[in-house]
Protein backbone atom coordinates (compact mmCIF):
# COMPACT_ATOMS: atom_id res chain seq x y z
CA UNK A 1 0.00 0.00 0.00
CA UNK A 2 1.21 3.32 -0.84
CA UNK A 3 2.33 5.81 1.75
CA UNK A 4 -0.78 8.50 3.36
CA UNK A 5 -0.36 11.60 1.07
CA UNK A 6 2.82 10.28 -1.12
CA UNK A 7 3.27 10.46 -4.62
CA UNK A 8 6.83 10.26 -6.48
CA UNK A 9 6.20 14.45 -7.09
CA UNK A 10 5.36 15.21 -3.08
CA UNK A 11 9.52 16.13 -2.47
CA UNK A 12 8.52 19.08 -4.50
CA UNK A 13 6.77 20.88 -1.74
CA UNK A 14 9.59 20.30 0.95
CA UNK A 15 12.75 21.71 1.06
CA UNK A 16 15.53 20.16 -0.95
CA UNK A 17 18.94 20.46 -0.32
CA UNK A 18 22.19 20.03 -2.50
CA UNK A 19 20.36 20.11 -6.00
CA UNK A 20 21.80 21.85 -8.36
CA UNK A 21 20.51 24.64 -10.35
CA UNK A 22 19.75 23.78 -14.28
CA UNK A 23 20.51 27.01 -16.52
CA UNK A 24 18.20 25.54 -19.27
CA UNK A 25 15.08 24.08 -17.59
CA UNK A 26 13.60 23.14 -20.78
CA UNK A 27 16.86 20.73 -21.54
CA UNK A 28 15.79 19.49 -18.14
CA UNK A 29 12.42 18.44 -18.79
CA UNK A 30 13.07 17.02 -22.08
CA UNK A 31 15.68 14.82 -20.52
CA UNK A 32 13.92 13.42 -17.31
CA UNK A 33 11.24 12.80 -20.20
CA UNK A 34 13.61 10.38 -21.51
CA UNK A 35 14.49 8.88 -18.41
CA UNK A 36 11.64 8.63 -17.39
CA UNK A 37 10.68 5.80 -20.57
CA UNK A 38 13.57 4.10 -20.14
CA UNK A 39 13.46 0.26 -18.64
CA UNK A 40 13.79 -0.41 -14.45
CA UNK A 41 17.47 -0.99 -14.01
CA UNK A 42 16.18 -3.22 -10.87
CA UNK A 43 12.85 -5.26 -10.49
CA UNK A 44 10.91 -5.00 -6.79
CA UNK A 45 11.26 -8.42 -6.26
CA UNK A 46 15.04 -8.22 -6.26
CA UNK A 47 14.57 -5.30 -3.70
CA UNK A 48 12.59 -7.39 -1.80
CA UNK A 49 14.79 -10.09 -1.59
CA UNK A 50 17.54 -7.42 -0.13
CA UNK A 51 14.59 -6.33 1.94
CA UNK A 52 14.18 -10.20 3.42
CA UNK A 53 18.03 -10.46 3.67
CA UNK A 54 18.53 -7.87 5.55
CA UNK A 55 16.06 -8.55 8.12
CA UNK A 56 18.43 -11.62 8.54
CA UNK A 57 20.65 -8.90 9.51
CA UNK A 58 18.70 -7.26 11.81
CA UNK A 59 18.00 -10.62 13.68
CA UNK A 60 21.40 -11.14 14.32
CA UNK A 61 21.58 -13.84 12.05
CA UNK A 62 23.40 -12.36 8.69
CA UNK A 63 25.98 -9.81 7.93
CA UNK A 64 26.48 -6.87 5.42
CA UNK A 65 29.10 -5.92 3.33
CA UNK A 66 28.49 -2.31 1.37
CA UNK A 67 30.85 -1.39 -1.23
CA UNK A 68 32.29 0.38 -3.87
CA UNK A 69 33.97 3.92 -5.28
CA UNK A 70 32.84 7.04 -3.35
CA UNK A 71 31.99 8.41 -6.86
CA UNK A 72 31.48 5.93 -9.85
CA UNK A 73 33.05 8.87 -12.93
CA UNK A 74 32.47 8.71 -17.40
CA UNK A 75 36.37 8.31 -17.06
CA UNK A 76 36.95 5.48 -15.00
CA UNK A 77 34.21 3.18 -16.39
CA UNK A 78 35.67 0.26 -17.68
CA UNK A 79 34.92 -3.56 -17.43
CA UNK A 80 38.10 -4.27 -15.99
CA UNK A 81 37.44 -1.49 -12.80
CA UNK A 82 34.01 -3.24 -12.50
CA UNK A 83 35.55 -6.85 -12.46
CA UNK A 84 38.57 -5.76 -10.21
CA UNK A 85 35.55 -4.19 -7.37
CA UNK A 86 33.40 -7.03 -7.56
CA UNK A 87 36.56 -9.58 -7.37
CA UNK A 88 37.72 -7.79 -4.20
CA UNK A 89 34.53 -7.56 -2.79
CA UNK A 90 33.98 -11.43 -3.23
CA UNK A 91 37.38 -11.91 -1.61
CA UNK A 92 36.29 -9.73 1.42
CA UNK A 93 33.02 -11.81 1.43
CA UNK A 94 34.54 -14.98 2.05
CA UNK A 95 36.92 -14.28 4.29
CA UNK A 96 33.57 -12.72 6.12
CA UNK A 97 31.24 -15.53 5.68
CA UNK A 98 34.32 -17.55 7.30
CA UNK A 99 34.79 -15.74 9.82
CA UNK A 100 31.31 -14.89 10.87
CA UNK A 101 29.31 -18.28 10.02
CA UNK A 102 26.78 -15.86 8.68
CA UNK A 103 25.54 -15.30 5.05
CA UNK A 104 27.25 -11.97 3.72
CA UNK A 105 24.86 -9.74 2.18
CA UNK A 106 26.59 -7.91 -0.78
CA UNK A 107 25.85 -4.93 -1.96
CA UNK A 108 27.77 -2.64 -4.31
CA UNK A 109 28.12 1.21 -4.29
CA UNK A 110 28.11 0.74 -7.99
CA UNK A 111 25.80 1.33 -10.99
CA UNK A 112 24.38 4.49 -9.84
CA UNK A 113 26.55 6.41 -7.15
CA UNK A 114 27.60 9.57 -9.06
CA UNK A 115 26.06 11.99 -7.00
CA UNK A 116 27.57 13.81 -4.46
CA UNK A 117 27.10 16.16 -1.97
CA UNK A 118 29.41 19.05 -1.12
CA UNK A 119 30.32 21.10 1.83
CA UNK A 120 30.80 24.60 -0.36
CA UNK A 121 28.60 25.44 -3.14
CA UNK A 122 31.67 26.91 -5.03
CA UNK A 123 35.24 26.24 -5.40
CA UNK A 124 37.77 29.03 -5.54
CA UNK A 125 41.21 28.14 -7.17
CA UNK A 126 43.43 31.82 -7.73
CA UNK A 127 40.76 34.25 -7.48
CA UNK A 128 38.56 32.24 -9.97
CA UNK A 129 35.17 30.96 -8.85
CA UNK A 130 33.12 28.64 -10.36
CA UNK A 131 30.62 26.09 -8.75
CA UNK A 132 31.66 22.91 -7.08
CA UNK A 133 31.85 19.77 -8.84
CA UNK A 134 28.75 17.73 -7.75
CA UNK A 135 29.51 13.92 -9.33
CA UNK A 136 29.39 13.26 -12.97
CA UNK A 137 25.61 13.03 -12.72
CA UNK A 138 25.61 16.70 -12.55
CA UNK A 139 28.79 18.12 -14.25
CA UNK A 140 32.37 17.91 -14.34
CA UNK A 141 35.47 17.78 -12.53
CA UNK A 142 37.65 20.07 -14.66
CA UNK A 143 37.90 23.50 -13.11
CA UNK A 144 36.13 25.29 -16.27
CA UNK A 145 33.05 27.63 -16.16
CA UNK A 146 31.84 25.09 -19.56
CA UNK A 147 32.32 21.58 -17.30
CA UNK A 148 31.02 22.96 -13.59
CA UNK A 149 27.62 24.24 -15.65
CA UNK A 150 25.21 21.59 -14.39
CA UNK A 151 23.86 19.24 -17.76
CA UNK A 152 20.51 16.74 -17.61
CA UNK A 153 22.08 15.20 -20.45
CA UNK A 154 24.73 13.68 -17.79
CA UNK A 155 21.41 12.04 -16.19
CA UNK A 156 20.62 9.74 -19.23
CA UNK A 157 25.07 9.11 -19.68
CA UNK A 158 24.67 7.75 -15.53
CA UNK A 159 21.40 5.44 -16.78
CA UNK A 160 22.81 3.86 -19.31
CA UNK A 161 26.47 3.41 -18.02
CA UNK A 162 24.38 2.26 -15.05
CA UNK A 163 22.75 -0.51 -17.09
CA UNK A 164 26.06 -1.58 -18.62
CA UNK A 165 27.73 -1.80 -15.44
CA UNK A 166 24.41 -3.86 -13.77
CA UNK A 167 24.63 -6.03 -16.91
CA UNK A 168 28.47 -7.52 -16.47
CA UNK A 169 27.81 -7.63 -12.61
CA UNK A 170 25.08 -9.94 -13.43
CA UNK A 171 27.09 -11.98 -15.67
CA UNK A 172 29.90 -12.15 -13.02
CA UNK A 173 27.60 -13.33 -10.22
CA UNK A 174 25.83 -16.01 -12.21
CA UNK A 175 28.17 -17.27 -14.86
CA UNK A 176 30.93 -18.81 -12.88
CA UNK A 177 32.97 -16.00 -11.95
CA UNK A 178 32.45 -16.14 -8.71
CA UNK A 179 32.76 -19.96 -7.93
CA UNK A 180 33.83 -19.80 -4.05
CA UNK A 181 37.42 -21.95 -5.25
CA UNK A 182 38.28 -19.54 -7.85
CA UNK A 183 37.72 -16.74 -5.05
CA UNK A 184 39.48 -18.31 -2.14
CA UNK A 185 42.24 -19.03 -4.95
CA UNK A 186 42.40 -15.54 -5.20
CA UNK A 187 42.92 -14.89 -1.20
CA UNK A 188 46.15 -17.09 -1.58
CA UNK A 189 47.57 -15.01 -4.07
CA UNK A 190 46.87 -12.06 -1.78
CA UNK A 191 48.08 -13.76 1.28
CA UNK A 192 51.53 -15.71 -0.67
CA UNK A 193 52.00 -12.11 -2.27
CA UNK A 194 52.33 -9.90 -0.23
CA UNK A 195 54.83 -10.49 2.60
CA UNK A 196 53.14 -8.07 5.02
CA UNK A 197 50.15 -10.43 4.66
CA UNK A 198 51.46 -13.52 5.99
CA UNK A 199 49.58 -13.24 9.10
CA UNK A 200 46.44 -13.82 7.30
CA UNK A 201 47.66 -17.07 6.00
CA UNK A 202 46.05 -19.40 8.75
CA UNK A 203 42.30 -18.25 8.38
CA UNK A 204 43.21 -18.55 4.31
CA UNK A 205 44.34 -22.37 5.29
CA UNK A 206 41.56 -23.13 7.41
CA UNK A 207 39.30 -22.05 4.30
CA UNK A 208 40.65 -23.92 1.78
CA UNK A 209 40.77 -27.17 3.99
CA UNK A 210 36.60 -26.05 4.37
CA UNK A 211 36.13 -26.12 0.97
CA UNK A 212 38.76 -29.44 0.27
CA UNK A 213 36.51 -30.87 3.08
CA UNK A 214 32.98 -30.08 1.06
CA UNK A 215 34.42 -30.91 -2.35
CA UNK A 216 35.38 -34.65 -0.96
CA UNK A 217 32.04 -34.54 0.58
CA UNK A 218 30.49 -33.88 -2.89
CA UNK A 219 29.55 -30.40 -2.71
CA UNK A 220 30.75 -28.23 -5.12
CA UNK A 221 29.79 -25.79 -8.21
CA UNK A 222 28.96 -28.55 -10.00
CA UNK A 223 26.40 -29.74 -7.55
CA UNK A 224 25.33 -26.69 -5.81
CA UNK A 225 25.15 -23.19 -6.97
CA UNK A 226 25.75 -21.67 -3.94
CA UNK A 227 29.48 -23.04 -4.60
CA UNK A 228 29.67 -21.30 -8.23
CA UNK A 229 26.93 -18.19 -8.01
CA UNK A 230 26.47 -15.26 -5.70
CA UNK A 231 23.66 -12.82 -5.09
CA UNK A 232 25.22 -9.44 -5.74
CA UNK A 233 22.97 -5.91 -4.76
CA UNK A 234 23.40 -2.11 -6.32
CA UNK A 235 23.03 0.69 -3.93
CA UNK A 236 23.59 4.23 -4.34
CA UNK A 237 22.94 7.71 -2.34
CA UNK A 238 19.35 9.23 -3.40
CA UNK A 239 20.68 12.61 -3.78
CA UNK A 240 19.27 14.01 -7.37
CA UNK A 241 15.80 13.93 -6.73
CA UNK A 242 14.81 14.58 -9.98
CA UNK A 243 16.35 11.29 -11.77
CA UNK A 244 15.26 8.88 -8.65
CA UNK A 245 12.07 10.35 -9.48
CA UNK A 246 12.00 9.81 -13.29
CA UNK A 247 13.04 5.87 -12.11
CA UNK A 248 9.99 5.51 -9.65
CA UNK A 249 7.91 3.18 -10.66
CA UNK A 250 4.56 0.98 -9.66
CA UNK A 251 5.72 -2.45 -9.52
CA UNK A 252 2.85 -4.26 -11.03
CA UNK A 253 2.74 -7.58 -8.74
CA UNK A 254 1.88 -5.43 -5.63
CA UNK A 255 0.79 -2.39 -6.65
CA UNK A 256 3.63 -0.65 -4.77
CA UNK A 257 6.15 2.03 -5.63
CA UNK A 258 9.70 1.11 -5.75
CA UNK A 259 13.07 3.69 -7.46
CA UNK A 260 14.23 1.00 -9.75
CA UNK A 261 17.63 2.62 -9.98
CA UNK A 262 19.09 0.43 -7.41
CA UNK A 263 18.27 -2.16 -4.69
CA UNK A 264 18.66 -0.34 -2.05
CA UNK A 265 19.16 3.65 -1.33
CA UNK A 266 20.41 5.90 1.09
CA UNK A 267 19.83 9.07 2.63
CA UNK A 268 23.19 10.93 3.42
CA UNK A 269 24.06 12.75 6.31
CA UNK A 270 23.50 16.04 5.14
CA UNK A 271 20.18 15.72 3.35
CA UNK A 272 18.45 13.64 6.42
CA UNK A 273 16.50 16.60 7.85
CA UNK A 274 13.23 14.90 9.22
CA UNK A 275 10.96 17.34 7.41
CA UNK A 276 12.67 17.68 4.26
CA UNK A 277 12.24 16.44 0.27
CA UNK A 278 14.71 13.33 0.35
CA UNK A 279 13.07 11.88 3.60
CA UNK A 280 9.67 13.25 2.14
CA UNK A 281 10.52 10.90 -1.19
CA UNK A 282 12.27 7.95 0.50
CA UNK A 283 9.18 7.41 2.41
CA UNK A 284 6.83 6.52 -0.61
CA UNK A 285 8.89 3.87 -2.35
CA UNK A 286 9.15 0.71 -1.06
CA UNK A 287 13.00 -0.40 -1.07
CA UNK A 288 15.44 -1.46 1.93
CA UNK A 289 16.65 2.35 2.73
CA UNK A 290 19.95 3.65 4.33
CA UNK A 291 20.26 6.49 6.66
CA UNK A 292 24.00 8.02 7.39
CA UNK A 293 24.07 8.91 11.09
CA UNK A 294 26.93 11.09 11.86
CA UNK A 295 27.83 12.57 15.28
CA UNK A 296 25.70 15.78 15.07
CA UNK A 297 22.00 13.20 14.88
CA UNK A 298 20.18 13.41 17.65
CA UNK A 299 18.45 10.51 19.03
CA UNK A 300 15.31 11.61 18.72
CA UNK A 301 15.60 12.71 15.26
CA UNK A 302 16.30 9.46 14.55
CA UNK A 303 13.45 7.66 16.11
CA UNK A 304 11.35 10.50 13.84
CA UNK A 305 13.18 9.57 10.91
CA UNK A 306 12.70 5.70 11.12
CA UNK A 307 9.04 6.07 11.92
CA UNK A 308 8.43 8.15 8.92
CA UNK A 309 10.24 5.89 6.78
CA UNK A 310 9.48 2.47 8.37
CA UNK A 311 5.95 3.02 10.27
CA UNK A 312 5.05 -0.39 10.40
CA UNK A 313 8.63 -1.39 11.88
CA UNK A 314 8.97 -3.99 9.02
CA UNK A 315 12.66 -5.48 9.54
CA UNK A 316 15.17 -4.99 6.90
CA UNK A 317 13.00 -1.82 5.54
CA UNK A 318 15.94 0.29 7.62
CA UNK A 319 19.76 0.18 7.75
CA UNK A 320 21.55 2.79 9.90
CA UNK A 321 25.67 4.22 8.39
CA UNK A 322 27.18 5.36 11.58
CA UNK A 323 29.53 7.30 10.35
CA UNK A 324 31.07 8.96 13.01
CA UNK A 325 34.64 9.23 13.02
CA UNK A 326 37.41 7.44 15.52
CA UNK A 327 37.64 9.90 18.08
CA UNK A 328 33.84 10.16 18.17
CA UNK A 329 32.32 6.94 18.05
CA UNK A 330 32.88 5.90 21.81
CA UNK A 331 30.80 9.00 22.84
CA UNK A 332 28.39 9.37 20.63
CA UNK A 333 26.77 6.09 18.48
CA UNK A 334 26.21 4.08 22.28
CA UNK A 335 23.22 6.98 22.81
CA UNK A 336 21.49 5.90 19.32
CA UNK A 337 22.38 2.31 19.96
CA UNK A 338 20.31 2.67 23.01
CA UNK A 339 17.76 4.97 21.84
CA UNK A 340 16.46 2.57 19.01
CA UNK A 341 16.71 -0.64 21.10
CA UNK A 342 14.56 0.60 23.95
CA UNK A 343 12.43 1.93 21.28
CA UNK A 344 11.66 -1.51 19.64
CA UNK A 345 12.84 -0.58 16.45
CA UNK A 346 13.90 -3.08 13.96
CA UNK A 347 17.12 -2.27 12.06
CA UNK A 348 20.37 -2.88 10.60
CA UNK A 349 23.15 -1.08 12.54
CA UNK A 350 26.04 -0.58 10.13
CA UNK A 351 29.59 1.11 10.09
CA UNK A 352 31.40 3.16 7.55
CA UNK A 353 34.63 4.21 8.69
CA UNK A 354 35.29 6.53 6.08
CA UNK A 355 33.60 9.60 6.14
CA UNK A 356 34.47 10.33 9.65
CA UNK A 357 37.54 10.07 9.19
CA UNK A 358 38.84 12.31 5.84
CA UNK A 359 41.72 14.41 6.57
CA UNK A 360 44.03 16.70 4.10
CA UNK A 361 48.09 16.13 4.27
CA UNK A 362 50.71 18.39 4.37
CA UNK A 363 50.95 18.13 0.50
CA UNK A 364 47.00 18.94 0.22
CA UNK A 365 45.52 15.46 -0.63
CA UNK A 366 42.28 14.24 0.61
CA UNK A 367 42.97 10.89 2.61
CA UNK A 368 42.14 8.83 4.87
CA UNK A 369 44.59 6.81 7.46
CA UNK A 370 44.03 2.80 7.46
CA UNK A 371 44.77 2.94 11.04
CA UNK A 372 41.79 5.22 11.86
CA UNK A 373 39.57 3.64 9.92
CA UNK A 374 40.27 0.23 11.56
CA UNK A 375 39.83 1.56 15.05
CA UNK A 376 36.49 2.93 14.24
CA UNK A 377 35.81 -0.47 12.90
CA UNK A 378 37.06 -2.28 16.47
CA UNK A 379 34.95 0.14 18.02
CA UNK A 380 31.76 -0.02 16.49
CA UNK A 381 32.15 -4.01 17.38
CA UNK A 382 32.78 -2.73 20.95
CA UNK A 383 30.26 -0.62 21.91
CA UNK A 384 27.63 -3.30 20.00
CA UNK A 385 29.08 -5.72 22.32
CA UNK A 386 28.57 -3.32 25.35
CA UNK A 387 24.98 -2.22 24.22
CA UNK A 388 24.02 -5.81 23.25
CA UNK A 389 23.21 -4.45 19.54
CA UNK A 390 24.32 -6.97 16.54
CA UNK A 391 27.21 -5.47 14.81
CA UNK A 392 25.54 -5.80 11.42
CA UNK A 393 27.72 -4.37 8.81
CA UNK A 394 30.66 -2.06 7.16
CA UNK A 395 30.20 0.31 4.42
CA UNK A 396 33.39 0.89 2.86
CA UNK A 397 34.71 3.08 0.03
CA UNK A 398 37.01 1.32 -2.04
CA UNK A 399 38.36 -0.07 -4.98
CA UNK A 400 39.71 -3.52 -6.62
CA UNK A 401 42.65 -1.70 -7.98
CA UNK A 402 45.71 -0.82 -5.91
CA UNK A 403 45.56 3.18 -6.11
CA UNK A 404 47.56 5.07 -3.56
CA UNK A 405 44.64 6.89 -2.00
CA UNK A 406 44.44 6.08 1.76
CA UNK A 407 47.55 6.00 3.97
CA UNK A 408 48.81 3.06 5.88
CA UNK A 409 47.66 -0.92 5.91
CA UNK A 410 50.06 -3.64 5.34
CA UNK A 411 51.49 -2.32 1.71
CA UNK A 412 52.70 0.74 3.81
CA UNK A 413 50.79 3.90 1.86
CA UNK A 414 52.74 6.89 2.43
CA UNK A 415 52.26 10.45 2.28
CA UNK A 416 54.62 11.30 -0.41
CA UNK A 417 53.16 7.70 -2.06
CA UNK A 418 49.75 9.29 -2.32
CA UNK A 419 50.72 11.05 -6.15
CA UNK A 420 51.49 7.43 -7.42
CA UNK A 421 47.87 6.89 -8.11
CA UNK A 422 45.39 9.08 -6.66
CA UNK A 423 42.55 8.59 -8.90
CA UNK A 424 39.34 9.20 -7.50
CA UNK A 425 36.84 11.98 -8.45
CA UNK A 426 36.01 12.64 -4.69
CA UNK A 427 36.76 10.72 -0.95
CA UNK A 428 39.88 8.59 -0.81
CA UNK A 429 38.99 5.00 -1.29
CA UNK A 430 40.75 1.59 -0.13
CA UNK A 431 43.12 0.08 -2.76
CA UNK A 432 42.23 -3.51 -3.34
CA UNK A 433 45.09 -4.92 -0.30
CA UNK A 434 43.47 -2.89 2.41
CA UNK A 435 40.31 -3.77 1.84
CA UNK A 436 41.29 -7.34 1.94
CA UNK A 437 43.31 -6.75 4.89
CA UNK A 438 40.10 -4.90 6.60
CA UNK A 439 38.22 -8.04 5.76
CA UNK A 440 40.23 -10.32 7.32
CA UNK A 441 40.36 -7.83 10.63
CA UNK A 442 36.65 -7.55 10.99
CA UNK A 443 36.69 -11.39 10.75
CA UNK A 444 38.13 -12.22 13.47
CA UNK A 445 35.60 -9.40 15.19
CA UNK A 446 32.79 -11.10 14.05
CA UNK A 447 33.49 -14.08 14.96
CA UNK A 448 33.80 -13.14 18.48
CA UNK A 449 30.76 -11.52 18.18
CA UNK A 450 28.94 -14.65 16.79
CA UNK A 451 30.37 -16.57 18.99
CA UNK A 452 28.63 -14.54 21.73
CA UNK A 453 25.39 -14.06 20.24
CA UNK A 454 25.23 -18.14 20.28
CA UNK A 455 26.52 -18.57 23.98
CA UNK A 456 23.42 -16.05 24.57
CA UNK A 457 21.33 -17.64 22.43
C1 LIG B 1 28.93 9.04 0.98
O1 LIG B 1 28.64 7.96 1.51
O2 LIG B 1 29.45 9.12 -0.14
C2 LIG B 1 28.70 10.30 1.74
C3 LIG B 1 28.75 11.48 1.17
O3 LIG B 1 28.51 10.08 3.03
P1 LIG B 1 27.88 11.00 4.18
O4 LIG B 1 26.51 11.38 3.75
O5 LIG B 1 27.87 10.06 5.35
O6 LIG B 1 28.81 12.16 4.38
CO1 LIG C 1 32.51 9.59 0.02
Amino acid sequence: MTQENWTPTSWHHKQALQQPSYPDKQALNQALCRLSKQPPLVFAGEARRLKKALGKVAEGKAFLLQCGDCAESFAEFSANNIRDSFRVILQMAVVLTFGGAVPIVKVGRIAGQFAKPRSDNMETRADVALPSYRGDIINGLDFTPESRTPDPERMLQVYHQSAATLNLLRAFAQGGYADLHKVHNWNLDFVSGDLQAERYQDLSRRIGEALDFMRACGVDGSTTPAIRETEFFTSHEALLLPYEEALTRIDSTTDDWYDVSAHMLWIGDRTRGPEDAHVEFLRGVKNPIGIKCGPTMPPDDLIRLIDSLNPDNEAGRITLIARMGAEKLEQSLPLLLRKVKAEGRAVVWCIDPMHGNTEKTSNNYKTRNFNKVLAEVKDFFAVCKDEGVWPGGIHLEMTGRNVTECTGGASHVTETDLSNCYETHCDPRLNASQSLELAFLTAALLKNARLRASDES
